[in-house]
């Protein structure tokens, strides 16, 4: 199976791509789906960027329990990383960015400037496909994308954006790949839609993620979706989703594959609850 060859390799030129650009890093902006801490953040980070500073951003905030959040950004700042919610989408971010890179960035400035020297500091985004990487370096690069061209002993092609007199960020994100060995965690990636659909089961999927919200939000589930109660059986919980929306085929068959669609759909959107799938403390 040439997929299962092209996988690490795929990730050896990934790692050695990241390296290279890893000398020019003051920074790393690691991004992670505030909705499944655990699930979205590569182990492999702790011994790729080991010795810089870092930052971990929980993304996709606006989608996630907010209690759950602020305890994932206590758990990080006991492992010593700076931490903070965010949401690329919003109006917010950059600023709040800024300040958590100045702030880790603090240590390396201040000991330039007993040098005499106003040190730039140089940050790059990384992380899994799907957390809101372009989105934030967009957020961040506004009007000043393509303000700061090619610099020699630069690797051509690179461009930093200019955030402030004394921040720049890589206009390209690390991309970094998903560990997908633990189960429980890969259903989590699926269930918002980071891993590709076509290799899973869609209404297996969806009946999974229904049972689970089911326990986890049951008022805004029911809210959703009139048919589904607490007492729905789980080999059910599709039915109930065509019947509370009229989802049937010619002949009056309840079309689940719709439902299983839809419900992922609307998970993923937020439209269904603020669902944080993994807390610190345990898993959900
Ligand atoms: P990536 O580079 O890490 O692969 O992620 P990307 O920025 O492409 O973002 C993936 C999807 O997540 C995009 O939606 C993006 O709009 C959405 N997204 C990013 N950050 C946030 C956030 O803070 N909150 C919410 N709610 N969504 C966020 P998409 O459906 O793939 O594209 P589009 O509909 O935005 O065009």
């Amino acid at each position: 199976m040439p997929a299962i060859n092209w996988y690490p390799g795929h990730m050896a030129k990934t790692r050695r791509m990241l390296a290279e650009n890893l000398k020019m890093i003051d920074v790393v902006v690691e991004i992670i789906d505030a909705r499944a801490p655990l699930a979205s953040r590569n182990p492999d980070f702790d011994d790729l960027f080991s010795g810089k500073a870092r930052v971990v951003l929980l993304n996709k905030s606006d989608l996630a329990d907010g209690a759950s959040t602020k305890r994932w950004i206590a758990y990080f700042s006991r492992l010593g990383i700076e931490a903070a919610g965010v949401s690329a989408t919003g109006g917010s971010a950059k600023k709040i960015v800024a300040a958590l890179i100045e702030k880790a960035a603090k240590p390396r400035v201040d000991a330039m400037k007993q040098k005499g020297v106003n040190k730039v500091v140089r940050c790059m985004i990384v992380g899994i496909p799907n957390v809101g990487k372009s989105t934030l370096i967009n957020r961040m690069a506004g009007e000043s994308r393509a303000e700061v061209g090619d610099r020699p002993g630069v690797t051509r092609g690179k461009q930093w954006v200019r955030i402030s007199p004394y921040l720049e960020l890589m206009d390209t994100p690390g991309m970094l790949w998903p560990k997908l060995e633990d189960q429980e965690l890969a259903k989590h990636l699926a269930f918002l839609g980071s891993i590709k659909d076509e290799i899973m089961d869609s209404e297996a999927l969806a009946l999974d993620l229904l049972e689970l919200l089911r326990t986890a939000a049951p008022g805004p589930l029911t809210e959703r979706y009139a048919k589904i109660s607490a007492e729905t059986p789980k080999e059910e919980l599709l039915d109930a989703v065509c019947r509370s929306r009229g989802f049937l085929l010619r002949g009056g068959e309840l079309d689940t594959e719709r439902a299983a669609h839809v419900a992922l759909d609307e998970f993923r959107a937020g439209k269904i609850a603020r669902v944080t799938l993994e807390q610190p403390e345990a898993r959900l």
